[in-house]
């Protein structure tokens, strides 16, 4: 999905349902057979401008013949073929004429369902390794002889099935990349979609443009205009409220709502009091007075600071948080409304269906697929009364920021570093009361504006304070002191999952930790905390 273009316009206002690009995009399939990985074949696809999704490994022939992609992926997985029960995909798969792509676990079922042969491999073959080229024809047609690839599997394929030949083997797997050139089967023992593969975004490439002949469609325009028309049909002229968080996703949703049907959506701040220093104020001059959405501002802070009292344990404060968030957004929809439309920025991995393909990696068993309740503190209730609009729910967060951009919202939102739901309070450890929001609040600001002063912003994936609800000795001037430490944590990380502490420059932490104890009353001491996630987590609640 690319977003060269910022366009501000929004598309013709005649556009009609039946007009909407989606009804023409082409599409790859990927059936998931439990991989780690299937999520980054999606987006690997679609950063090559082509749409994909993530399917289960059951969705059968037949399902599949109605969506029509232009080629299907097996994604790898932790079982072994011979595994009893091991996921197969529908066989009458190979009868529909479509080019198919087994990785790993699904090349190995490729060959198995073909008639070939897989067997435990004497050594199991975990990291780099050089691909050796013995075919460059299509799939490796750009890719470079002893590229590299990732490597993860025990076994391996030592009979091919009818009509597939070797295209490239490794020092230790003499089929590493398969071909049945006339019905476009291909197959990689290897992960093309991980970053260690140096040249696996063009073997994908390859893929997608010459063997499923597919085109550029996937593009932030198309979907924007796409979403758009898909709103307009969707809602008339009837209202839509968006519980809005500041953060990238409900506020992307905001503008792309907003282009679409304007003043018939309202979006309901609700300021639970947590938030950091000036960010309701700002978020109100940006949406209201700068591009004139409807916002409905809730202060609801004291409310929330009452229930904190003498509530220590972190998953408390966050199911108290919630249902305090809920409490009020029902009472307060209720006085707004009547609507009849919600808007939630759902996003796609939180769609997938992975229900009944998550295998514990370990055992190999399906496991029950636990929801990220932690992270949706901003939940509404089951029983909506509302009808529900998710227009972002078929994109990825990089796309999110993409939509963003293309539909102006400012770069301070679009790049702005995560934020939790549950704000400050899950960043002083134990009783929230408001001396200490308001020391954290001094001391979180000083901090983000001498990382943005030092220009340093989008190095971090986050950079923030913790107060500790401890005091320490210290002196000033004369006097001695007895006051809290401000934790300092500056991060760098590629989506969250895992993260580095970051090795910020000295000037910087000194700069920080010199404002800070100068500054802010109540703190003497600031330490920078070292650990990484894992073992650490990113925030300390
Ligand atoms: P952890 O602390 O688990 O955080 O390493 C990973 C990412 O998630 C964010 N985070 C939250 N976001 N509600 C949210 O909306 C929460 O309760 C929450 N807890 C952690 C965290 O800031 C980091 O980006």
């Amino acid at each position: 999905m690319t977003s060269q273009t910022q366009t501000s316009q929004a598309p013709n206002e005649s556009a009609a349902a039946t007009d909407n690009p989606a009804l023409n995009r082409q599409m790859l399939a990927i059936l998931d057979f439990g991989s780690q990985y299937s999520e980054l074949i999606a987006r690997r696809i679609r950063e090559t401008e082509v749409y994909s999704e993530v399917l289960s490994y059951r969705t059968t022939a037949e399902q599949l013949r109605q969506l029509n992609p232009k080629g299907i992926i097996l994604s790898g997985g932790p079982s072994s073929v011979y595994d009893e029960g091991a996921p197969a995909c529908d066989p009458e798969i190979w009868n529909l004429g479509i080019p198919v792509l087994g990785v790993c676990y699904g090349m190995q079922l490729m060959v198995k369902q073909l008639g070939g042969q897989v067997e435990r491999a004497e050594r199991r073959e975990y990291g780099k390794a050089a691909l050796q080229i013995d075919q460059p024809a299509d799939l490796l047609k750009t890719v470079s002889d002893a590229s590299t690839m990732w490597m993860s599997h025990g076994d391996s394929v030592v009979n091919l099935p009818d009509g597939f030949e070797v295209l490239a083997h490794t020092q230790n797997t003499p089929c590493a990349a398969i071909a049945h050139p006339q019905k476009h089967f291909y197959g990689v023992q290897f992960h093309p979609e991980v970053v260690h593969s140096t040249e696996g975004s063009s073997l994908i490439r390859n893929f997608v443009y010459d063997i499923c002949q597919c085109e550029p469609t996937w593009t932030t325009e198309a979907f924007v205009e796409e979403a758009i028309c898909e709103v307009r049909a969707r809602v008339g002229d009837q209202k839509v409220l968006l519980a809005l968080s500041g953060g990238v996703d409900s506020s992307t949703l905001a503008f792309l709502l907003h282009q679409a049907i304007g003043d018939q959506l309202t979006c309901m701040f609700i300021d639970q009091g947590f938030m950091r220093k000036r960010e309701p104020e700002r978020l109100i001059e940006i949406f209201d007075k700068q591009f004139h959405i409807n916002v409905e501002y809730i202060d609801a802070g004291d409310r929330f600071l009452a229930k904190m009292k003498g509530i220590t344990d972190p998953e408390e404060k966050r199911k108290i948080i919630g249902n305090e968030f809920i409490q009020v957004f029902e009472s307060e929809s209720a006085r707004l409304g009547p609507f009849d439309y919600l808007a939630q920025g759902t996003l796609y991995p939180d769609v997938i269906e992975s229900a009944d393909t998550n295998v514990d990696p370990k055992t190999g068993e399906r496991v029950a697929v636990k929801i990220k309740s932690h992270h949706n503190v901003g939940g509404l209730p089951k029983d909506l009364r509302f009808k529900l609009i998710e227009p972002l729910r078929k994109l990825f967060k990089d796309e999110v920021r993409k939509v963003g951009q293309a539909v102006n919202l400012p770069e301070e939102i679009v790049r702005r570093h995560p934020f939790p739901g549950p704000g400050l309070a899950i960043r002083i450890l134990g009783e929230v009361t408001p001396e200490r929001l308001h020391i954290l609040r001094e001391a979180d600001y000083i901090i983000r504006q001498e990382v943005r002063r030092s220009d340093s912003y989008h190095d971090f994936w986050q950079a923030f304070g913790v107060l500790l609800p401890v005091r320490s000795v210290g002196v000033m001037g004369d006097q001695r002191t007895y006051a809290y430490p401000i934790v300092l944590r500056l991060v760098s990380s590629e989506d969250g999952m895992t993260a580095d502490w970051s090795r910020a420059p000295y000037e910087l932490l000194e700069s920080i930790s010199n404002r800070v104890v100068n500054e802010v009353e109540g703190v003497n001491r600031v330490v920078y905390d070292i650990t990484s996630k894992p073992p650490g987590t990113i925030e300390w609640e």
